[in-house]
């Protein structure tokens, strides 16, 4: 038995099976777009633990800052007695967020919880109950964020009953046939058949659908929400927690959109693999929930707001925005290149380093081949890339390579998932995909 078998079988047994497992690879140790495992192989991480390290792994810059902060003190409460690392990182964030109405902030410990104090925040400000999401898309694991959840298996499933006022309408999906205006009569027939505008307090959008598969929410929709919003006195939540800190070619997806929503979510990128999850939003808002109504024993760690620091320097001294959209134009680039000879890429598409391609059967996209692309996340594998899949029928490869992977690393770990693919599909149509 090799090392990472016998760490899996130990897994199996140690933990419960709901938690997921992409790959059997155990790793020891990691550097900027490369990890090694137990065993001493080498991967190309195209996963970025879930787009968490835009950064890299342990980047020079963060590894320092955390260091340092180490030699200070790891934890006292930001609740307690704060630290004036949280109060720059908070005023940063507040600049950052798009749109001149002054911010706020306040941190959390993971994503599912900033969504969650989302809902909470636009509650007390509104005194309204109701929410509208969006099917299809992601927004965590605890009971408000797995209510607002469009995917039913895995997230859902035997979890019920949901918190009430939910209400999901159709994201607008090209590929599929969903326009953006049958996304938008969509929201008026939630207004028609269940529920009144004025008793929705937000409505909450991912700006490009991160784990329901990578879809891009036209700029015109996320102005027609704007306004929608505007007309009816609901807030706009923007879940930038896996579009947010420069994947997307800028600070946040809804940029290329030109709006300001109302709140917006952060987590993953933004402390650079340490837990920190923040919501901002414009400052009369989040001020609507009383004192000791927010907040978390772990929520601002001294040690993750030093790390997000970090990463915000290195954003912008290393220009991450305009490397993600070099890396979004080079893959696609050759994946569109690919297209021709491996039919069962249906679609390719991106924004910024945010990349992601759909594998089909006969190249129809109401054919999702979901075997193909677990097939192909085992292979990758194998041949020593991380890849990630996503999609509401589980077909889509998502690419999440840190923004600063080197050119060599990111054709290297292109030309692998290729090749992976070309083998599973013999060049052309599928075949033994379950090997
Ligand atoms: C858009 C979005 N919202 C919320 C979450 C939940 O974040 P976390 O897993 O940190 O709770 C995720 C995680 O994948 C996400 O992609």
């Amino acid at each position: 038995m090799s090392k990472n078998q016998e760490l899996q079988a130990r897994r199996d047994a140690a933990f419960a099976r709901g938690l997921g497992n992409a790959l059997p690879v155990y790793v020891e140790r990691a550097r900027n777009a490369e990890l090694w495992d137990v065993e001493g192989r080498r991967y190309i991480d195209f996963g970025s633990g879930i787009a968490v390290l835009n950064t890299g792994h342990l980047h020079p810059r963060v590894q320092a800052a955390v260091a340092k902060q180490l030699e200070a003190f790891s934890h006292t409460c930001l609740m307690v007695t704060p630290y004036a690392n949280a109060v720059e990182l908070a005023e940063k964030l507040n600049r950052l967020a798009p749109g001149p109405t002054p911010k706020k902030a306040i941190f959390v410990t993971t994503g599912a919880e900033a969504v969650e104090n989302c809902i909470k925040i636009a509650r007390a400000h509104t005194g309204r109950s109701g929410v509208i999401a969006f099917g299809g898309g992601f927004h965590g694991r605890t009971f408000m964020a797995m209510a607002l959840t469009g995917k039913v298996a895995p997230y859902k499933a035997g979890f019920g009953p949901f918190p009430p006022e939910v209400y999901h309408a159709p994201f607008p999906i090209a590929y599929h046939g969903v326009s953006v205006q049958d996304s938008l009569d969509a929201l008026e027939h939630l207004f028609k058949f269940d529920i009144e505008p004025s008793r929705v307090a937000a409505i909450i959008i991912e700006p490009v659908m991160g784990e329901g598969g990578f879809y891009v929410a036209p700029p015109e929709f996320l102005q027609a929400l704007r306004k929608l919003c505007d007309q009816h006195g609901i807030l706009l939540v923007a879940d930038e927690i896996q579009t947010g800190f420069a994947r997307t070619g800028r600070m946040f997806a809804v940029e290329y959109a030109g709006i300001e929503p109302d709140l917006m979510t952060m987590a993953k990128s933004l402390a650079g693999g340490f837990p920190l999850a923040a919501v901002v939003g414009k400052a009369a808002i989040m001020d609507a929930p009383g004192p000791g109504g927010l907040g978390g024993t772990y929520a601002g760690s001294p040690i993750a707001c030093a790390a997000a620091l970090a990463v915000l320097e290195a954003i912008e001294q290393e220009g991450l925005c305009r490397r993600a959209e070099q890396i979004g134009v080079r893959m696609v680039g050759a994946l569109k290149a690919a297209q021709a000879s491996l039919p069962s890429i249906g679609e390719v598409r991106n924004l910024g380093a945010m990349v992601a391609m759909e594998l089909v059967k006969n190249g129809d996209p109401h054919a999702p081949d979901a075997d193909l692309t677990k097939a192909l996340v085992k292979r990758a594998g194998e041949k020593g890339v991380v890849l990630l899949s996503c999609g509401i029928y589980g077909n889509v490869i998502r690419f999440l390579a840190p923004l600063t992977i080197p050119d060599e690393l990111l054709q290297e770990g292109l030309g692998i998932v290729l090749e992976a693919l070309r083998e599973l599909t013999g060049g052309g149509v599928a075949k033994a995909v379950n090997a």
